[in-house]
């Protein structure tokens, strides 16, 4: 095995599952839906933890675990707060990809589209039903900003408690959710061997998901 600097040597075949093209549904948010539900029936911990890549107008990436919170036809959605890195980026460049891992099944799904922020009233429908730690703790943070040292934090907490007590914050006009609406996704499925089943969806013209095998 592999020591820290130098991983080389570590290496695990993948052999949990296979995808076929005959599996896969029509709809890859159906394919989407019954990955995700196998992943928590296999025990995953934060299945829905997913890695948010954005770029704003510069060059550089920038990449960030974020929690799917619901999905449906109109896309995926995420909570946090908008004066963030990835809040700052999607302002400049409205289109993201997501990447989800279930390692119990070796498989990965990638989405990609165009990104809007959830209506105001959505958000604080969302927000409202957090525990009132959470909503402090956003409530006084200005997410992805420099801050002297943890003690700046805790006190601009104990201020809002003495706010707001004995209610927790509303919702901060700052905070709130995005959708993203893909316009694909790949499917990938660990496979003996290094040979991997992937498939790409793509919607096309006429709104139907064009199906690709890719290669692995
Ligand atoms: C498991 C896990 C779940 C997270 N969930 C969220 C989330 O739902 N929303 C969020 O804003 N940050 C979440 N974070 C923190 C983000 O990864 C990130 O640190 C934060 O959003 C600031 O990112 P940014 O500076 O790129 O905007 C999570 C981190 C981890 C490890």
């Amino acid at each position: 095995m592999g020591s820290s600097g130098d991983q080389r040597t570590r290496r695990r075949d993948y052999g949990a599952a296979t995808l076929n093209r005959a599996d896969l549904a029509t709809d890859p948010l159906t394919q989407f839906a019954a990955w995700l539900d196998e992943a928590n029936a296999a025990g995953a911990v934060d299945a829905t933890a997913m890695a948010l890549a954005t770029t704003g107008a510069g060059p550089m990436p920038s990449v960030r675990i974020v929690l799917l919170k619901h999905f449906d036809a109109d896309g995926l959605c995420w909570y946090t707060d908008y004066r963030s890195l990835k809040g700052a980026e999607l302002a400049e460049n409205p289109f993201a990809s997501a990447l989800f891992y279930w390692r119990e099944q070796d498989r990965q799904v990638r989405v990609s589209g165009a990104v809007q922020r959830l209506s105001a009233a959505e958000s604080a429908a969302y927000f409202e039903s957090r525990p009132a730690e959470s909503r402090y703790a956003a409530a006084a943070s200005v997410q992805s900003a420099p801050v002297a040292n943890r003690e700046a934090l805790e006190q601009a907490i104990r201020a809002l408690r003495q706010a707001h007590t004995p209610d927790a914050p509303p919702c901060p006009s700052e905070w709130g959710g995005y959708r993203l609406r893909p316009v694909e996704y790949e499917f990938w499925q660990g496979r003996a061997g290094r040979l991997h089943d992937r498939f790409r969806y793509r919607r096309g013209d006429a709104g139907a998901w064009d199906i690709a095998r890719l290669q692995p």
